[in-house]
């Protein structure tokens, strides 16, 4: 009994020390490797050796230089001897070899809350066999910081992984750019609001006047505030794209060459992320005799990042089901938002919450069921803690209830508690100002939106 009340107030002191140390700031080094596991007997890569000995190497390699995030493409028949010599603790399972795989993997120091393949719509035989095997990109919605240990606050970047169609044949270079096509609009419906990092083999390069898949993606959001920026356009380019080719050796000694294998990110009013260094790491991936580990050179970038200034987020609580909502954006153009009314609808479960803001506008999320209930905030009343119960719903995870406290001790509740709750309380000097999260016709997953008073 003493034992464990010591325990138990060892446990609680270090919560509290971890409350006080939130990260708001930090840093962030990923890796993207083509790591050439087709099977020996339909494809070489042109890289010597025995396929499973190098792959225990690449993985070796892994451990050793303890990337945060690393994307693999074409991990295919050598998966499980990587995976066997690398130690990152959060590992995606593999999809499997040729042909059943889409070759693309995630080794990672942080944890992640969702995780999904997602294969291409469309795929070329023009000049390789793009279409022997299943290829696509993941997306993974990653903690790049836990935040306090009661789930107060958090910061996600999603991560996306891809692999484009190959060659340089019209039907490939139009395949290619169907698959970006595919990826930015799915970025835009589910990581609306968020920052983004994706990095993979694109099998896209700049000078190729035909080749407009990774072009189209820069363009397409370049000069908004959290456009997409390519880190090696950026640092190593002095942000001017490149029209002329300039091949990389393998392994490259200068960053100036460009490769297929590239990296993208985008900052969001909740993250702000910075690429501070990029570069081809092919020298770290060696074999003992020196020769390569891979047909294409590692790429490294190391980033920097912090939390918003002005709206920040709480961690999740329910299940990734249902549709991908955010008020980040439409927050972001409000200036100091405040809630006068709050209003939410529930009975079995969590229908809907809303809320209005002082300058009209109205975010509301969820379905019509269940019965609603209201309350209006005073002039100097802010919603500063909620409180989220989750249950079972069809085998899945959502959110059954919410209890909204303001700071005048009022409360409004709806739906029906479980025993599975958590408490969210806005940082001190903040208040709850919006929601994002997923949702149908009830909250599946609901996450709250702060700002400062
Ligand atoms: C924080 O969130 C994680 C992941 O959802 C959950 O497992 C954990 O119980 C939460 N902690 C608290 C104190 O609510
Ligand atoms: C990138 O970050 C890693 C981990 O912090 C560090 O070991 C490495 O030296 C950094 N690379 C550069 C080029 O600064």
């Amino acid at each position: 009994m003493k034992l464990l009340r010591s325990l138990e107030a060892a446990l609680s002191t270090a919560l509290l020390v971890d409350v006080a140390l939130a990260a708001t700031a930090g840093k962030l080094s990923i890796l993207s490797m083509n790591v050439a596991g087709l099977p020996a007997i339909l494809n070489s890569n042109d890289v010597p050796g025995d396929k499973t000995t190098n792959a225990e190497t690449i993985g070796s390699k892994f451990a050793e230089y303890d990337y945060d995030v690393i994307h693999v493409q074409e991990d295919f028949n050598y998966h499980a001897a990587i995976y066997r010599t690398d130690n990152h603790p959060f590992r995606t399972a593999t999809s499997g070899g040729v042909p059943f795989g889409s070759g693309l993997n995630t080794l990672s120091k942080l944890d992640w809350v969702q995780f999904e393949r997602v294969k291409w719509a469309t795929c070329s035989d023009a000049s390789s066999s793009d279409c022997l095997t299943p290829k696509g990109f993941t997306f993974m919605r990653a903690a790049i910081s836990a935040g306090a240990a009661d789930n107060t606050t958090a910061v996600y970047v999603d991560f996306y992984n891809l692999h484009a169609d190959a060659g340089t044949e019209s039907g490939d270079n139009v395949a290619r750019q169907a698959n970006i096509n595919q990826v930015a609009s799915y970025i835009a419906a589910s990581s609306q609001g968020n920052a983004v990092l994706i990095y993979g083999d694109t099998n896209s390069r700049y000078s190729r006047a035909a080749d407009t898949a990774i072009r189209s993606l820069v363009a397409s959001t370049s000069g908004t505030s959290f456009g997409m920026r390519d880190a090696w356009v950026e640092l190593q380019r002095g942000g001017v794209v490149p029209s002329e080719e300039s091949l990389c050796a393998n392994p490259s000694s200068n960053y100036l060459c460009e490769t297929v294998d590239k990296v993208f990110y985008r900052s969001s009013p909740l993250v702000t992320l910075k690429a501070e260094t990029f570069q081809y790491v092919s020298s770290l991936f060696l074999q003992a005799d020196g020769n390569v580990l891979s047909d294409h050179n590692p790429v490294s970038v190391n980033i920097t990042w912090s939390s918003g200034p002005s709206l920040r987020q709480s961690a999740f609580w329910g299940g990734p089901h249902g549709t991908w909502f955010s008020d980040v954006s439409a927050l972001a153009n409000v200036k100091k938002p405040k809630p006068s009314v709050l209003s939410f609808r529930g009975g079995a479960r969590l229908d809907s919450v809303s809320l209005t803001l002082t300058d009209g506008t109205r975010l509301t999320h969820g379905g019509t069921g269940g019965s609603a209930t209201s309350i209006t905030l005073g002039a100097s009343e802010y919603w500063v803690e909620a409180r989220l119960c989750q249950g079972q719903r069809s085998g899945q995870t959502r959110n059954f209830y919410i209890q909204a406290s303001t700071t005048s001790g009022r409360t409004l509740a709806a739906g029906t508690a479980t025993q599975d709750c958590a408490t969210f309380s806005a940082p001190s000097g903040w208040h709850i100002v919006g929601f994002l999260g997923q949702a149908g016709d009830e909250l599946d997953q609901l996450a709250f939106v702060y700002a400062p008073k």
